[in-house]
């Protein structure tokens, strides 16, 4: 082996080439120089048999004789002593190299850079008083290095192997393997470990199977584009990547596995956003001969369960229950955050008869005037009612009207329109006190509920959780029941599935399915989590009979019906269960659990908003063969 070396003495470049590979014995006796441009090969390690991680270390091993190994978090050279940070997964111990104890040792330690990797035998020993760092956990103690031996030595890093670090996040993903040594992205790996470990024992305790189903298969449809894969033995054919395992956990079902569980990859071309991804996980269950009482419980089991073990916090059962009707017309939103109130009124009738024309015009063209309270708001200056307005008109808001309510006058753009029998009202409906201040929204439903939904998410980031963090750490959860089992997409002129066409529609109400479509719930559920989606499920349709009704309804021919899911239909026939089941987004139940800000932060090799990957480079052009071969033709102009 030739490994050419460069290195610095006395101010000059030195080159030379290592001709052999160098092992233990000889590298004892080597200097200071040498010993840092010697690689000494993992399998040559010998009697070094590390002890411990870097963060096991306390109080109570003082005297040991440990043995570490790591990468180098930090160097510091204080006159005689050197002192070195120890990094590895775990955490972070101090050594010291003290030249009166071990000079070779303490010489050597003058080489060794940030990130370098190497294996310290030493003792273990309380630090002297005034040196032990609370912020460590490993902060009263430090070993005092005895040997020192250099594994790989390594470029400068890209950033700090830090957590507060300004850097890009291309180059955090192109350099991921420096990025996750982070401590806090260490942290959110190890983390999600747990909780994959968790939930598999939790639901393998309670009678679920662990199944694969397939990644090549065919198109399920949850309302994103495919991802395709060719076909090389049947040219012009191409297998889909699951959107999720949705058909095959029904037909598990009707096959008699009666639980089945998966931790598993589905994949979705849609467009981006902070927290999805174009393959993500999910947890996924489905369960025969239930009913969704039987699954709320079994869930809030399992998230109570998960949240004590993992973050050490109780989470009170049963969890809250809005149906989608009024999540809209209290939030404006499918998913509420329920960690604060500030919820849309409707005061239409109250304004009505008001002066202002904005409002009146609103109410009389089928319209209506919402408005949302928040509690000292009085504070805002004019540029903060500026931006909230903008940030409204950003929503295609026309304005939005506020009032001031001091405890002497109400101060308001629209004064002169309040009567006292309008302001006495309005007191009454929202409760207001002294500091408080209303904004108002008057348009058709659709858009006032929108606006004002959004406000109140505004309002809460940009000013409630500064005053008031602890409403920010809470976590509040929420199942949202009783969907509309279609909706009329205008894009493509006809009904489309709320959740999924598998979705059984309310008992009560199948006999709407041809007549009034839009008016059948579905037996569907979404639980929220702080405003988050963060699963989502259904009882399915176990009948055939049934299921050929909700296809027709969203207009898919019987032909088409019979080619993309005649395998679930022909199940249907032979005995199927009542079932259903749910799926949660693993990755965005995580980031929230670690306070994340992205979906990036707890998965380690993510993609970027632009569904690259920096690191790998993917996706990237196939060989011409490989094409070739797939009979695939890329033109051109759309290269
Ligand atoms: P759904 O489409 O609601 O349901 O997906 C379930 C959960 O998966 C998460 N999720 C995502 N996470 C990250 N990136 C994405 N692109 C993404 N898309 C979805 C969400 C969501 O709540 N088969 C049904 C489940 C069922 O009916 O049992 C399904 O896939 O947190
Ligand atoms: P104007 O009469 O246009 O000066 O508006 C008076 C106040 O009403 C201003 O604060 C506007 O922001 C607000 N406003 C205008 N249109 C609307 C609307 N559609 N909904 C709510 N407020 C509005």
């Amino acid at each position: 082996m030739f490994i050419k070396l460069q290195y610095s003495k006395g101010g000059n470049q030195v080159e030379f080439t290592a001709k052999k590979e160098l092992t233990l014995l000889e590298e004892v006796e080597s200097t200071r120089e040498e010993f840092l441009y010697r690689f000494v090969p993992l399998d040559t390690l010998g009697d070094w048999q590390r002890t411990h991680y870097c963060n096991d270390l306390r109080f109570d091993h003082i005297g040991q004789k440990v043995c570490l190994m790591g990468w180098v978090q930090r160097r510091r050279d204080h006159g005689g002593l050197i002192f070195v940070d120890l990094r590895d997964r775990e955490g972070i111990t101090q050594l010291v190299f003290d030249p009166t104890y071990n000079a070779l040792a303490h010489e050597r330690a003058h080489g060794i850079r940030n990130e370098y990797v190497i294996a310290v035998k030493g003792i273990v020993r309380a630090r002297p008083e005034g040196m032990i760092n609370p912020k460590l956990e490993t902060g009263e103690v430090e070993v005092i290095v005895d040997e020192i031996k250099l594994l790989n030595a390594s470029r400068t890093p890209p950033f700090l192997v830090e957590d507060r670090i300004q850097v890009n996040e291309n180059t955090r993903l192109k350099y991921r393997y420096v990025d996750l040594r982070r401590p806090l992205m260490t942290k959110n790996i190890l983390t999600r470990h747990r909780v994959m470990q968790f939930t598999r024992k939790y639901f393998a305790d309670r009678g679920f199977i662990e199944i694969e189903t397939p990644v090549l298969t065919k198109s399920t449809p949850e309302g994103a584009r495919d991802y395709l894969v060719p076909s090389r033995i049947y040219p012009g054919k191409f297998y889909s990547l699951p959107q999720s395992p949705q058909l095959f956990k029904q037909i598990l079902m009707v096959a008699g596995f009666d639980r089945y569980m998966q931790i598993v990859k589905c994949f979705r071309d849609e467009d981006l956003r902070a927290d999805r991804q174009p393959e993500f996980t999910q947890i996924d269950l489905e369960l025969s001969f239930i009913r969704e009482a039987d699954l709320y419980k079994l869930i809030e089991d399992w998230i109570s369960a998960l949240f004590k073990t993992i973050l050490n916090m109780e989470i009170p059962t049963p969890f809250r229950r809005i149906s989608y009707e009024d999540a809209i017309a209290l939030y404006g939103t499918d998913k509420p955050d329920l960690r604060f109130g500030m919820e849309i009124h409707d005061v239409s009738e109250i304004v009505s008869e008001s002066g202002f024309n904005v409002f009146k015009q609103a109410i009389q063209s089928r319209g209506m005037v919402g408005c949302v309270k928040y509690e000292g708001g009085v504070k805002f200056s004019r540029k903060e009612l500026d931006d909230l307005i903008a940030f409204a008109q950003s929503l295609g808001a026309k304005g939005l009207a506020w009032i001031k309510i001091h405890s002497s006058e109400w101060q308001s753009p629209i004064t002169k329109f309040l009567t006292e029998g309008i302001k006495n009202a309005l007191s009454e409906k929202l409760g207001l006190q002294p500091g408080d201040i209303i904004f108002f929204g008057a348009d058709q439903p659709s858009l006032v509920r929108e606006v004002l939904g959004n406000l109140r998410l505004h309002l809460a980031q940009n000013y409630l959780f500064k005053d008031r963090p602890e409403l920010k750490n809470r976590y509040e959860f929420l199942w949202v029941t009783d969907f509309p089992l279609l909706e009329w997409s205008q894009e493509e002129k006809r009904f489309v599935a709320v959740h999924h066409p598998f979705t059984a529609p309310k008992e009560e109400e199948v006999d709407l399915l041809e007549k009034e479509p839009e008016r059948v719930h579905s037996r569907a559920y979404d639980l929220v989590l702080n405003g988050t989606e963060i699963g989502g499920g259904s009882i399915r349709i176990h009948r055939k009979d049934i299921q050929e009704r909700v296809f027709r309804v969203l207009g898919i021919s019987t032909e088409e019906a019979k080619e993309k899911f005649g395998f679930l239909l022909e199940a249907l026939e032979y005995g199927a269960p009542p079932h259903g089941g749910i799926a949660f987004g693993l990755d965005r139940l995580l980031m929230i659990m670690t306070n994340s800000t992205s979906i990036r932060d707890v998965i380690a090799f993510p993609k970027t908003q632009k569904a690259t990957c920096p690191m790998t480079g993917a996706p990237s052009e196939p060989e011409v063969n490989q094409l070739l071969e797939l009979c695939i033709k890329v033109e051109a102009s759309q290269k």
